[in-house]
């Protein structure tokens, strides 16, 4: 399956067809244009049980490929060079729609309408008390069991300025999964020019809500399947983070990373202190944790993290607008799944980078607040760039 969409990809790119128009048509390919701009390939990826039927759009530009599924808005492969040149998925995923719909730990999924946990599943706002579904233990976690990862949105491609991109976008009704307000959401994936991928989040509601969107793709930079990702090295922009209790909720404090496993200050190698018997690690069966990002909110996106993979000499840097980034290393791949190249994926085989606002915040007055209100506009940007040293 894999290797007739690649032909599709390479016989379209072949054709050199000089367009820059969009259209929708199965397979319809959009080659580069004069200015080595990129070009949009739409595939049937997959139907689901009810008959809906699931695309996977590709993009290209600077060296950047993503693919992208109706469903979920996941990102089902993300392809970047290495030092030499040589291409490789460096995000976790599977092959085919039916292994995402059986059970997918919500790979390279766009995730509303909250990211991470609500306590129990409860908040109170304006003096309404809801009630969301609760699919993680006690507690409700990325959106309920039928959250923005499980829904079918509409892609449209465009392209502009050097960019080429994805618009995603979906209504969620007032009351799905107990979330107040019929949320009006949009989302644009972007290449750049110079092979960044942008993704900006926004969405307005008519009744007060609460929102929290991110994205929850698995990385490895060596490639997905070559195994394990703690030999990566990572900096994070954070001197605090938050703590949690036993379910992984927050405990309100923001601690210092100082002295403890959670010191990405300065890069490190991910795997160097994850074996260290701290009680937050003991808890989140490795790092699975809200960095409070020094830089705070910011109205454009600040650097935030950079990553890299000595191998290959592969490297990330993220900016964001958002306070946080949950970095959690894929502790709970245990051996179960099998990835878009076949192989099996193991404890720590991919991390998520997710930006955010924290974990709980509408249950905790001292955090950032994730209400929305009718008349405003929910904004979130977040910026992933890749080179190679
Ligand atoms: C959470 C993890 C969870 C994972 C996927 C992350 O965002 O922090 O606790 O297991 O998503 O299921």
């Amino acid at each position: 399956m894999t290797t007739s969409r690649r032909t599709l990809m390479t016989a379209a790119a072949a054709a050199g067809l000089a367009a820059t128009a969009v259209g929708t048509g199965t397979g319809t390919a959009y080659a580069k244009d004069a200015k080595g701009g990129g070009h949009a390939v739409k595939e049937h990826f997959g139907t689901l049980a009810d008959g809906t039927k699931v695309d996977r759009w590709t993009i290209e530009n600077g060296r950047t490929r993503l693919s992208v599924l109706t469903y979920g808005g996941i990102v089902q492969s993300l392809e970047i060079p290495d030092r030499h040149g040589r291409m490789a998925n460096v995000s976790l995923g599977f092959a085919d729609l039916d292994s995402y719909v059986a059970g997918s730990p919500y790979f390279g999924a766009l995730i509303g309408r909250y990211g991470n946990r609500i306590a129990n599943g409860k908040f109170t706002l304006d003096g309404h008390a809801y009630q969301l579904p609760v699919n993680d233990g006690p507690n409700s976690l990325h959106g309920g069991d039928k959250g923005f990862d499980k829904r079918v949105w509409s892609i449209e491609p465009f392209e502009g300025g050097g960019n080429v991109g994805l618009t995603l976008r979906r209504v969620s009704p007032d009351g799905e999964m107990g979330y107040p307000g019929k949320l009006t959401v949009r989302v644009d994936y972007t290449l750049t020019p110079t092979g960044d991928w942008r993704i900006d989040y926004e969405a307005t509601t008519d009744k007060p809500t609460v929102v929290n969107l991110t994205n929850h793709t698995y990385y490895n930079l060596g490639g997905e399947g070559t195994g394990s990702i703690y030999d990566h090295r990572l900096q994070i922009a954070a001197s605090r983070y938050t703590p949690v209790g036993k379910t992984l909720i927050p405990t309100g404090e923001l601690a210092k990373v100082a002295g403890t496993p959670f010191d990405f200050r300065r890069s490190k190698a991910v795997g160097r202190d994850i074996r260290e018997a701290h009680q937050q690690v003991l808890y989140g069966q490795g790092i699975d944790h809200n960095f409070v990002l020094d830089k705070g909110i910011t109205s454009r996106p600040e650097h935030i993290v950079t990553v890299s993979e000595p191998e290959s000499g592969r490297v990330m840097r993220i900016a964001t607008t958002e306070p946080g980034v949950q970095f959690y290393t894929g502790n709970f791949l245990v051996g179960t799944l099998a990835g878009t190249s076949g192989q099996v994926y193991r404890q720590g085989d991919g991390f998520c980078l997710e930006t955010q606002h924290f974990p709980d915040s509408p249950n905790q007055a001292g955090f950032p607040s994730t209400v929305l209100r009718p008349g405003e506009t929910y904004r979130s940007t977040t910026v992933h760039s890749f080179s190679t040293r």
